[in-house]
């Protein structure tokens, strides 16, 4: 019997991996083992916890304030071990965390088949975002199989020599997570409190936008909110303490701006679903936003995730402060702007990516590659 092993240690890996293994362990032909590296602790467990999937080994390697030596030299270590016990036929791995990078750097020096799942999505610039563009592109040197999102994605990889024959376009796996949690029904004390409002939900914590671009995208968000009195802010803070120390630095004290906890996948996505605009340095979201017709101003330089912007939905503002007080004021005060950016969009698959790389997983033409 194939023995599959999933690796993934962040939060938004396990949203994009847990439809993956839950469709895997469907499949009697296939033994699903599911390692994680615990790169993420209270945010990896609270999917893990909502999707009811149970890991088989974790590394467990968080400690705060990590840095990328810390997270490498860990779980390198770590996985060798249970590599060598589980003795996978093919290992997969997720997107474009540390986590993705040395688990697929730990296969191939052990010389296991990687598949790469949302391989091919690029900047070209590997200081943007940081440094998951370079992971990315090390992952997709190793890769055996990829399991491209979208066309666009799939071009990427032709155009750097990648072998058309191990590239399958698939849709993003995170679009099936979304079908799943977003509920016509769902209430929530912090929605009942914006709902006479506008309401911005705001994510931001990107390694490269850590100081000044963060605290000038937080000070643009509390000039919006505090010009408009229809407007409500809500910001989950990121768990990371640099992150949160700029957030309760340039956020607390306004009466319409909410600080508050990582919410569950669910409420978030439910909360994404009751926005009336995103803006975010976030990648995941930049998938899910449009299925649910939400305006997001992406705050960042550059994006992998150009479909989004070609679908109208998505609109790259950068990390200045005037740049994005300047975006949302146009989709605050022009009403056809945002209508124009506001119509639902999918161009990021139908919900059936994971069943689509299990069905590829155990196709024979895929084990002779
Ligand atoms: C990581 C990924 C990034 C991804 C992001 C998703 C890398 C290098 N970065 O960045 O690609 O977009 O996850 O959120 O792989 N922390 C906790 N509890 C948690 C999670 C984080 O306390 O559950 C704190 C810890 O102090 C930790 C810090 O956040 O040291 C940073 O976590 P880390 O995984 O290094 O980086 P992220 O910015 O979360
Ligand atoms: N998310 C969540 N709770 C929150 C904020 C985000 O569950 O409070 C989800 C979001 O829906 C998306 C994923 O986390 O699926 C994005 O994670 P993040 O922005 O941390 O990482 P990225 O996608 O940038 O790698």
């Amino acid at each position: 019997m194939k023995t599959i092993m999933l690796v993934f240690g962040t939060r938004p890996e396990a949203i994009k991996m847990c439809p993956v293994v839950i469709e895997l362990k469907k499949r009697p032909e296939i033994n699903t083992v599911v390692c994680i590296t615990g790169q993420h602790r209270e945010m990896l467990d609270q999917v893990l916890q909502t999707f009811n999937v149970r890991p088989d080994y974790d590394l467990s390697i968080m400690k705060e304030q990590q840095t990328l030596f810390d997270i490498t030299q860990n779980i390198l270590s770590g996985i060798r071990t249970v590599l060598e016990e589980v003795r996978p036929d093919i290992v997969l791995v997720h997107g474009d965390t540390s986590t993705a990078f040395v688990s697929a750097l730990a296969c191939f020096y052990m010389q296991i088949p990687v598949g790469h799942i949302e391989a091919g999505l690029r900047t070209y610039n590997i200081y943007s975002p940081y440094p998951e563009e370079f992971n990315r592109q090390a992952v997709g040197l190793i890769a055996a199989y990829n399991f491209a999102p979208t066309e666009t994605a799939r071009q990427n990889l032709l155009q750097e020599g990648k072998c058309a024959e191990t590239i399958f376009v698939t849709g993003n796996t995170g679009i099936d997570a979304l079908q799943t949690t977003v509920q016509s029904d769902y209430a929530n004390q912090l929605l009942d409190w914006g709902a006479d409002s506008r309401l911005l939900l705001i994510t931001a914590h990107r390694r490269e936008n850590l100081g000044k671009p963060m605290r000038q995208m937080f000070r643009a968000v509390r000039r919006i909110v505090e010009e408009y009195p229809d407007v409500k802010a809500i910001y989950p803070a990121h768990l990371n303490p640099n992150v949160r120390s700029i957030a309760e630095t340039e956020l607390q004290g306004c009466d319409r701006i909410r600080l508050i906890e990582q919410l569950d996948v669910l409420d978030f996505h439910n909360f994404m679903a009751r926005s009336y605009m995103i803006l975010t340095d976030s990648g995941g979201i930049q998938e899910e936003a449009p299925s649910l017709g939400k305006p997001v101003l992406v705050m960042r330089d550059t994006t992998e995730r150009p479909e989004g912007v070609a679908a109208g939905t998505l609109k790259l503002v950068g990390t200045e402060e005037t740049g994005i007080y300047n975006a949302a004021r146009q989709l605050l005060d022009d009403t056809d702007a945002y209508n124009n950016m506001a119509c639902a969009q999918n161009p990021y698959g139908d919900g059936k990516a994971s069943k689509r790389i299990a069905d590829l997983l155990i196709n024979t033409e895929l084990q002779t590659l």
